[in-house]
């Protein structure tokens, strides 16, 4: 049964695993989304974390195979940003990501957030995530020529709460 619960302690080796799993980030991304990771542990840090785990309580397994990382934009008055959203390489295309989406959705609302942003990449292979924020709702918004090196633009995508 997929459950969508906070993150614990215990998590990080499989939250490791499972973004690499993905093959979707370099190196020094992984770093920083493990970053954001250690950095949701504490609340005053404002990043916002919750986990896919697929649990099984008869069997005793709880294993994390998504999350998604958010949190409000510094100076905005109810911007959030989506930083990081991640499902196991295995389990995509299953319903999880919008899962998560929608529970980050849920969460914005509930803090009277108006708006979602979500950065991404306009590089051929980030197709399927392009792909993935326009089903789930999201209107791309600006294209950054270049941005983050040659040939690479920062697509901005919002979604609404
Ligand atoms: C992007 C990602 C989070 C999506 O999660 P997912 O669990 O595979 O997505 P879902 O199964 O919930 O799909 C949601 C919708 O997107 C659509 N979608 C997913 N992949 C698609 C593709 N390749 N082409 C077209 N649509 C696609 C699905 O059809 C679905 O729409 P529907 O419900 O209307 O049919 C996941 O693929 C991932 O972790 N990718 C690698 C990491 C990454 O790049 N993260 C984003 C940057 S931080």
């Amino acid at each position: 049964m997929l459950v969508l619960r906070e993150l614990r302690a215990s998590d990080r080796p499989a939250l490791e695993r499972l973004i690499r799993s993905t093959n979707a980030f370099r190196e020094d991304e992984v770093e920083v989304a493990l970053e954001l990771i250690d950095a949701s542990s504490d609340p005053a840090k404002g990043y916002l974390l919750v986990v896919a785990a697929d649990v099984d309580a008869a069997q005793g397994r709880d294993e994390p195979v998504g999350y998604a990382c958010w949190g409000l934009t510094p100076l905005t008055d109810g911007a959030y940003d989506l930083y990081w959203i991640v499902v196991d390489h295995a389990q995509q295309g299953r319903g999880i990501g919008r899962k998560l989406l929608e529970h980050v959705r849920t969460d914005v609302r509930a803090r009277h957030g108006r708006l979602v942003i979500i950065e991404t990449s306009g590089k051929p292979d980030y197709a399927y995530q392009r792909a993935f924020y326009e089903r789930c709702g999201g209107t791309l918004l600006a294209r950054y020529p270049d941005f983050y090196r040659l040939g690479d633009d920062k697509l901005v995508y919002l979604v609404r709460p």
